[in-house]
């Protein structure tokens, strides 16, 4: 595995050796761990089968549970997605950026149906992440990435966590430092009359709802537990090695403490580790640090990471839905 530092300030990484490298990587279906605004992704090319049986089987992931197409652009989304009214206004809104929408499949779309678990729809996304775009265009390829990290466990923000994770599945890991917002993209589906909110992410469903006026829907059933829409939707998921204890107000003895906001609960100095995700309350930057702090606290050997609570509007919602998950009794 090649670890490639880019520094997104300057674009002279466009140009660089490397980025013909990856891109060769790519098109010869190898696996590159790639930097999303939201968290890293495990990229392949989504129109090779084998590429995306690397992916399935780097992360030990299910194959009913479809990957994401990144493309560069709204236009690139349409040679492979039927964009509604509905569609096309989140494209236009949220593009590029933190959301995916899951849209009936075109017919005669190159990407292979590994991808998209054999269904008839495919869930799409054009990343703010100018490495992504970049990478889709340099390939001419629709890319399939899902989170870099085990299935089931915690996601990858940061290059280290990818590599220990993943490293010996990648050709190239693209390390671009932190990912900004840390938390994966909100899911809307589209195929259904109603718009449904498959798993929210880095756009508030506030500002979804606004922008579509009318409400999302939850999905059905809302904690699947056989056949998920969506793999973030099984009810175990971004867990960490430890139990996760919600909304604690106190900590026990040998615990590992997720602090929010600016008073401690009791008996923190108890905590073995204490990380506090926003001492300001401030919603966006707790995502941000949320999955490197539950690594992190992991690593303290503490049987349980306790976690003080967190309001649930606005990308609380998100951070709130990643805990549940890490929190419930593991399959
Ligand atoms: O922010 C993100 O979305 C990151 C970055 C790398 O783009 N990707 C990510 O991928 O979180 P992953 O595989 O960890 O989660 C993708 C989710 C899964 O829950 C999957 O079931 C759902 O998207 N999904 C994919 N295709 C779908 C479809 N056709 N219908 C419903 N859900 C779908
Ligand atoms: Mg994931």
């Amino acid at each position: 595995m090649q670890r490639w530092a880019v520094n997104l300030q300057d674009s002279s990484w466009q140009n660089a050796a490397e980025t013909r490298a990856v891109s060769a990587a790519l098109k010869a279906g190898e696996l590159v761990a790639v930097p999303t605004e939201t968290v890293y992704g495990l990229a392949a090319d989504a129109t090779s089968g084998l590429a995306c049986a690397r992916i399935y089987q780097a992360k030990g992931r299910p194959r009913f549970n479809p990957l994401i197409s990144h493309v560069e652009s709204l236009d690139a989304a349409l040679k492979h997605g039927n964009f509604d009214k509905r569609a096309l206004l989140l494209a236009k809104t949220f593009w590029p950026g933190p959301l995916t929408i899951v849209v009936p499949k075109v017919p005669d779309s190159p990407v292979c149906s590994l991808a998209t678990a054999g269904l008839n729809t495919i869930a799409l996304r054009v990343p703010a992440s100018a490495v992504m775009r970049f990478l889709c265009q340099s390939t001419g390829l629709p890319l399939a990435a899902p989170s870099a990290n085990i299935s089931g466990k915690v996601s990858g923000t940061t290059a280290d966590a990818v590599i220990s994770d993943l490293g010996s599945s990648l050709s190239y890991i693209v390390d671009a430092g932190p990912c900004p917002i840390g938390i994966e993209s909100t899911i809307v589906a589209l195929n259904t009359a109603t718009p449904v909110l498959l798993r929210p992410g880095g756009i508030a469903r506030e500002d979804l709802e606004a922008a579509l006026g009318t409400p999302l829907a939850e999905p059905f059933p809302s904690t699947a537990q056989c056949a998920p829409a969506a793999p973030g939707m099984l009810s175990s998921h971004y867990a960490p090695r430890a139990a996760v204890r919600l909304n604690a107000l106190e900590v026990n003895e040998g615990e590992a403490l997720l602090a929010y906001g600016g008073t401690a609960p009791s008996a923190s100095e108890k905590a073995v580790m204490n990380i506090n995700l926003s001492r300001d309350a401030n919603l966006a930057e707790a995502a941000a640090g949320l999955f490197s702090a539950l690594r992190q606290l992991d690593t303290s050997g503490a049987h349980t990471i306790c976690v003080q609570p967190i309001p649930a509007e606005g990308l609380g919602e998100a951070i709130n839905d990643r805990l549940q998950r890490a929190a419930a009794p593991r399959q």
